[in-house]
């Protein structure tokens, strides 16, 4: 299973990229505007950024609704960088602007998807990622994981190649239960990442060897 980070903010990119795990970036118009970038040039800038830290896929999201202007935006978002995927909303437009994409040769990302049936619909497009949300399924006190299983049981079922990139993660159990139930990819915040490493037998262990190889040596 690939690690991406899902954020926009540089130094979280890179401390996530200096453990050596990350495969990849996702970030949402939300994302951008809370490292406050704004405007075409800023945006496009931020991007390019971090295709210099990252050495895989980083998906840029079109702000656009119709299809015309989602495949402008993603004409030049694809050409900002080879690591660039578009990422598109899971609309009738933007299943329109996948099959477009997908006809170029240009990778996209498939967003906000909540259902099976999107997933399907989306993988007939040929989308290269498809984002369920599994944090905001939860919100509503549905199953996000359920979804997970449902469309990789789906997919593994009709052959399709769209990988699944369990989205809206909000923490260690849902990276844990991503893997299990068969998604290809989970996109975490920083700090669901970081709460893999935590056990308190660890660090009772480890205050434990330290501790008796300081009474040993002195
Ligand atoms: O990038 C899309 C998704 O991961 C958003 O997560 O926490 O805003 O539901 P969240």
């Amino acid at each position: 299973m690939k690690f991406f980070i899902d954020t926009a903010n540089i130094d979280q990119i890179r401390e996530a990229n200096d453990l050596g795990i990350l495969d990849g970036v996702t970030t949402n118009p939300s994302l951008m505007a809370k490292e406050g970038i704004v405007g075409e040039e800023a945006v496009l800038n931020h991007y390019k950024a971090i295709c210099e830290i990252v050495d895989g896929d980083v998906s840029a999201e079109v702000i656009s609704t119709d299809f015309e202007g989602m495949i402008a935006e993603g004409e030049k978002l694809a050409a900002l960088h080879h690591n660039i995927v578009v990422k598109i909303p899971m609309i009738k437009d933007g299943i329109k602007a996948i099959s477009y994409f997908t006809g170029k040769g240009i990778r996209t990302n498939c967003t906000l998807v909540f259902s099976a049936g999107q997933a399907i619909l989306a993988a007939k497009a040929g989308a290269t990622y498809l984002s369920p949300f599994i944090g905001r399924i939860d919100d509503m006190n549905w199953d996000g994981i359920e979804l997970i299983k449902s469309i990789a049981e789906i997919y593994a079922v009709q052959g399709y190649e769209t990988e699944i990139l369990a989205a809206s993660i909000r923490n260690p159990l849902h990276i844990v239960k991503s893997a299990e139930f068969g998604a290809d990819v989970v996109t975490c915040p920083l700090s669901a990442i970081l709460g893999l490493l935590k056990h308190p037998l660890t660090d009772i262990g480890l205050a434990q060897f330290l501790a008796d190889h300081k009474k040993a040596n002195g």
